[in-house]
């Protein structure tokens, strides 16, 4: 077992670019120990803002981790970081990457929602609908789907590969919604004056809510993959890096609790968003875009689910809850439904202890956000980040992963309309269960 070296805590925001920048530069926000380590890379860096965040009571102050810095970096620093965070402490590790000051400025001080999202009844409810459907969860299929994005050479969000994998996302999608007018799918490039800043956009499905439109529930999972750990000399976006776990893994299980969706013909009452982030590897690119985006239009979110490594088992526990940037009532209801549709499984806790992926993104502006984990932090899949990370080190199963998309499935069909949801003739409107007059979906 690989004992887990405490990580610098590393914020990762990205932003449209309120002001151009040059092609080469960007703005970072690291710790006080990501700080010393870009100064022992690059003796000249300096701070050009610094902060104390603010302590949640009852926490005791960590200087190196409650202090954060903004500091003007190349791509090739946010690189060479990236690497020595790797090899010093493991695998852990982050840094947010911005491409406008503005923007990595703002993340010092984000700007909390105007609105509190709506908060969804966690009673569940809908055994008759979730228990047929997690019988149809294949672990075969997720298995089929983690070999074709592992093939791509890498899925590296500023390479032709990563934007030949997000296309086959796309496609995949596409075909899964054919006939449904109701089912949108799009990519999301982030730009600047229109103009896309990486090769790779993000891959979004929406399924429009029948009765709750504005309401909408989130699941991701990043689509990026990244070779920090041999590379050979290569550059990274050259690298070999199959990311089979890391994350085809979570985008395969997040397709599957689709398909499954779409075979039945499932129609929400709110609105169901499937993303396939670009950008991760590097600072939460794609999810950092999309959570400031539905901020800064004040869009209700009353859920947002993760999955990022999902098919190692590395723990006795089947499914680890991440503790720390995630939402506790949210992370309650998820241990409960475990507890009802998957009694055989164990459940746990851990923490990352810094943000360690893209539910940060939203859990910073606001959200309710949860990221159930493949292992306890230090016992998950040693292998990420290098070109080892492949279908044959997750031992060609994905009975791993397939207990993240029923958990996933029970979770968004539990969470896509509440119990009293009622259609009455002359409009909508929300009164107890017992005057329905339509079935619910
Ligand atoms: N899947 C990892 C995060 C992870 C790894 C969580 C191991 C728990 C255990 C994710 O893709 C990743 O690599 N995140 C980066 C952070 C990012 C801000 C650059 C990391 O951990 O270095
Ligand atoms: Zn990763």
């Amino acid at each position: 077992m690989r004992r887990l070296i405490m990580c610098l805590a590393v914020l990762i925001c990205s932003a449209a670019a309120a002001r151009a920048a040059a092609p080469d530069s960007i703005w970072l926000t690291v710790d006080g120990s990501g700080y010393r380590l870009l100064k022992s890379i690059q003796p000249d860096v300096r701070a050009l803002a610094i902060r104390r965040s603010p302590l949640s009571p009852g926490r005791v102050l960590d200087v190196d981790a409650d202090t954060r810095y903004v500091v003007a970096a190349s791509r090739q620093l946010r690189d060479r970081l990236a690497q020595a965070v790797h090899q010093q402490r493991g695998h852990c590790g982050g840094f947010m990457a911005f491409d406008d000051e503005r923007s990595a400025l703002t993340a010092l001080n984000p700007v909390p929602l105007a609105v509190v999202p709506t908060r969804p009844d966690y009673s569940i409810t809908e055994q008759a609908r979730v228990l047929p459907l997690l019988g149809e969860v294949s672990a075969s299929r997720i298995g089929s789907d983690i070999q074709s994005l592992s093939a791509f050479h890498n899925r590296y969000y500023d390479a032709s590969y990563g934007a030949d994998a997000a296309d086959a996302v796309f496609n995949q999608w596409q075909s899964l919604a054919a006939g449904r007018s109701d089912i949108h799918v799009e990519k999301v490039f982030r730009s600047s004056n229109g103009v896309p800043l990486d090769l790779m956009p993000s891959v979004r499905l929406t399924i429009d809510g029948s009765l709750l439109p504005q309401q909408r529930l989130v699941l991701g999972a990043h689509l990026d993959s990244i070779n920090h750990r041999d590379r050979d000399g290569l550059p990274v976006a050259a690298a070999r890096a199959p990311g089979a776990d890391d994350n085809a893994s979570g985008v395969a299980s997040l397709t599957e609790v689709l398909r499954v969706l779409l075979a039945h013909d499932f129609h929400p009452h709110r609105q169901l968003e499937f993303i396939a982030y670009s950008g991760e590897e590097v600072g939460l690119l794609g999810s950092h875009f999309i959570a400031a985006d539905y901020a800064s239009r004040q869009l209700d979110v009353v859920g947002v689910l993760q999955l990022d490594m999902t098919d190692y088992q590395g723990s006795a526990a089947d499914i680890v809850l991440i503790d720390d940037y995630t939402d506790a009532t949210q992370n309650a209801f998820l241990a409960s439904l475990a507890t009802t549709y998957l009694p055989h499984l164990l459940v746990a806790h851990s923490q990352c202890g810094y943000a360690c992926s893209d539910h940060f993104a939203w859990n910073q502006r606001g959200y309710a956000a949860s990221f159930p984990f493949e292992a306890k932090m230090g016992e998950d899949n040693p292998e990420i980040h290098s070109s080892r990370d492949t279908w044959a080190t997750l031992g060609n199963q994905a009975t791993h992963a397939q207990k993240f998309s029923r958990l996933a499935l029970a979770w968004m069909v539990e969470l896509s309309a509440d119990a009293d949801d009622v259609i009455f003739a002359n409009g909508l409107e929300t009164v107890s269960a017992t005057l329905a007059v339509r079935p619910r979906r």
